[in-house]
């Protein structure tokens, strides 16, 4: 008898192929997550369950799954899983990484871009017939030649974004749990605090752990230099939102680019009221090719350990 695999919502094609034949699938084709209780009535004898990062695997979920082997994340970020639990019942845990580090690292880059230079109001402007000629002021923006980025979580992502914004002539430093192994040399450590007064755009990469949650404060946020960015593609809880909305209000900042929030999918009502912030969807990996990508990858993660082997992928707790 085929072992049963759960998917918990949408995902593309390329992961649904790789798995229809080999197990019989409880397949929710929708883009809004279930409630458990549903999910769980749906596939109670589930072995694998390929999930989303809007799905929540509690320990409760994880007991109520007595044949479960394997939990198969569609995000590199974990936070959504109880990752003790799983580990307490032998479940092996697995998540998408690499194949979306150039996809997030280039929205991170628009982010910026488009807070730096005005993008969205100015297109608005041309787009409410305002454009009556050129001026020397007009939307004159943020520029980067010799000013400091300072990123939070220098892994992947983080190293990867360091390279977008060293070929704006940025100078980059980072803060991470340890020194990373930078590839380049003129990226430096910093220690949080200066990493915060001194930079002039701050970009968000470290995942979500109860340690950062909040790294960035209502103090922190403060700390910040007068005038500068902050940049969130990692997750929407690493903010305080409530005092980046306060902050981002008061002009302290000049702006802010978020593609995550602290309640997805709510945002905070006055975020969508300021004209220096850039809202994305929580879209960083959302390019064809790389959420192809990470559906095979989610897919032969449960293959591998249906098959007894360890996948690559496989999250260390
Ligand atoms: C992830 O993978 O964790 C991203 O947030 C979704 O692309």
């Amino acid at each position: 008898m085929k072992k049963r695999v759960l998917i918990t919502q949408h995902i593309p094609e390329e992961g649904i192929r790789l798995l229809e034949n080999q197990f019989d699938l409880v397949y929710h084709d929708v883009r809004t997550p279930l409630p458990s209780s549903e999910l769980l009535e749906s596939c109670p004898d589930a072995a694998g369950v390929l999930c989303l990062l809007s799905d929540r695997i509690s320990q409760d979920f994880i007991s109520r799954l007595p044949s479960l082997k394997v939990i198969s994340n569609y995000a590199v970020g974990i936070n959504n899983i109880d990752l003790q639990a799983a580990k307490n019942r032998g479940v092996i845990v697995c998540n998408t990484p690499d194949v979306l580090t150039q996809a997030t690292a280039d929205l991170a880059l628009g982010l910026l871009l488009a807070v730096a230079r005005k993008l969205l109001p100015a297109d608005r402007y041309c787009r409410n017939r305002e454009f009556k000629g050129w001026a020397s002021d007009l939307f004159a923006g943020f520029g980067f030649q010799g000013k400091q980025c300072g990123i939070i979580g220098m892994g992947k992502i983080g190293t990867a974004f360091a390279g977008r914004v060293k070929a704006l002539g940025m100078t980059v430093v980072y803060h991470n749990r340890k020194i990373a192994e930078s590839p380049e040399k003129s990226f430096s450590f910093s220690s949080l605090d200066d990493l915060i007064k001194n930079s002039d755009v701050i970009s968000l990469h470290t995942p979500l752990t109860p340690e950062t949650r909040h790294i960035l404060s209502r103090e922190r946020l403060l700390q910040m230099k007068k005038g500068s960015i902050l940049i969130n593609t990692g997750r929407g809880e690493l903010i305080d939102e409530q005092a980046l909305a306060e902050v981002l209000k008061s002009g302290h900042l000049y702006g802010a680019g978020l593609d995550v929030f602290e309640n997805e999918p709510i945002i905070h009502p006055d975020l969508l009221t300021l004209d220096n912030v850039v809202l994305a969807p929580h879209i960083g990996s959302a390019t064809l090719e790389t959420r192809n990508e990470m559906a095979i990858l989610a897919a032969t993660a449960i293959i591998e350990v249906m098959q007894g082997l360890t996948p690559g992928n496989r999250v260390v707790i």
